[in-house]
């Protein structure tokens, strides 16, 4: 299957995601996106790099980039890391809407956002969100239970 995670600058929360799936598994292909323009072709902010080097995950060679329409068609399940990035990917991609879900569909602890460490400082916190919810994921598409067409 071909995934995306997205949220709003690319650099901290789905950069996370996109690693740390791609550490729990090489069955799928894995990417991340921007909705803004704001940190094209930068690397991932220094915290999130930190903390996935912390925890021995790989992440070489990350280009901050900006969802096109040619990346929404290209994979098949599109996750937004929060409800505003749900609404602007929903509105600016109406067509394929029905492959748009909301990440924290999988999160299971209570959140209905993933919370921005670009404004609360809490990588900590996100990673342990995006653990949890990326095992769920994998869990759900091993068993079928994923909606994408
Ligand atoms: P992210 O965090 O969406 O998790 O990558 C942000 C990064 C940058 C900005 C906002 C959020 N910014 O306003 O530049």
């Amino acid at each position: 299957m071909k995934i995306a995670f997205v949220c709003l600058g690319n650099i901290c929360r789905s950069p996370m995601a996109e690693f740390v799936m791609k550490d729990m598994t090489n069955k799928h292909i894995i990417n991340s996106f921007a909705t803004s323009a704001y940190h094209i072709g930068e690397d991932m902010h220094k915290d999130t790099k930190e903390l996935l080097i912390k925890n021995n995950i790989k992440c070489d060679n990350f280009i901050c980039r900006q969802i096109s329409l040619e990346d929404v068609k290209y994979h098949d399940i599109i996750f937004a890391l929060d409800d505003e990035i749900l609404n602007t990917l929903q509105n600016r991609f109406q067509e394929h809407k029905n492959k748009i879900q909301s990440f924290c569909t999988y999160c299971n602890l209570g959140y209905k956002n993933v919370p921005d460490p670009w404004y609360s400082g809490n990588f900590e916190e996100v990673y342990m969100i995006i653990k949890h919810s990326c095992k769920n994921i994998l869990k759900a598409i091993d068993e079928e239970n994923i909606n994408c067409n």
